[in-house]
């Protein structure tokens, strides 16, 4: 797809099908990650799929756990596709999608943050292209900061000094795929 037509496709989706994206799919999401800008050319950001959508729902779970709602600056996303933070009964902060993407990134690197969602956001539109649906989830730290968390850690062997910054919510759209919102003007300019 044309690239300025596929970024207005994309959509934060948070109704998610049953079905699995093939690993074959997750491996180009990942792919796309790995070659997002990255401060200095550090390659710093590690990425785990997570193709299991019984674990992907243990993890959402964690991830709302500790959700402090009170820093959120406005409490309304989306009336066609409403997420955790239009609902405060939510159990998981993954929609149900069946796969998801977690991007770790060094915990005392100034850049890890931006690194972190540079690679998510190469990862969604690799998605749209795969015509796979996707979210980005935010509250990584929280997710992983228990006993349940750590242990995923020490399992999938990421070095003590990383830290998960983001997650990218993978599967297929339950219903109608939402049409793009549309911008709000003046929030750009070019001065010659
Ligand atoms: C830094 C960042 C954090 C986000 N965190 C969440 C999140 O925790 N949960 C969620 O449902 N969506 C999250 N999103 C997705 C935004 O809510 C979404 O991009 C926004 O509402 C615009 O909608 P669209 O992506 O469909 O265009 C996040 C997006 C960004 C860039």
């Amino acid at each position: 797809m044309e690239l300025l037509k596929l970024m207005k496709r994309r959509r934060s989706i948070r109704k998610y099908q049953d079905r699995q994206i093939s690993r074959e799919d997750m491996e180009k999401i990942i792919e796309a990650g790995t070659y997002a800008p990255n401060a200095g050319g550090g390659q710093r950001s590690i990425i785990v799929g997570v193709r299991n959508a019984e674990l992907a729902e243990k993890i959402g779970r964690l991830n709302v756990a500790r959700f402090d709602r009170s820093r959120l600056s406005g409490s309304y996303v989306s009336a066609d596709q409403p997420s955790i933070i239009d609902d405060p009964t939510i159990k998981s902060g993954f929609y149900g999608a069946p796969a998801i993407c977690i991007v770790f990134a060094m915990k005392n690197f100034l850049y890890s943050i931006p690194d972190a969602f540079c690679c998510a956001e190469n990862m969604v539109l690799m998605a749209t292209e795969l015509g796979i649906s996707s979210c980005i989830v935010a509250r990584g730290e929280e997710t992983f900061d228990n006993e349940i968390g750590a242990a995923l850690l020490r399992e999938w062997n990421i070095p003590e000094n990383y830290i998960a910054r983001c997650f990218v919510l993978l599967g297929y759209c339950e219903g109608e795929y939402p049409k793009g919102k549309p911008r709000k003007a003046q929030r750009s300019k070019i001065i010659e």
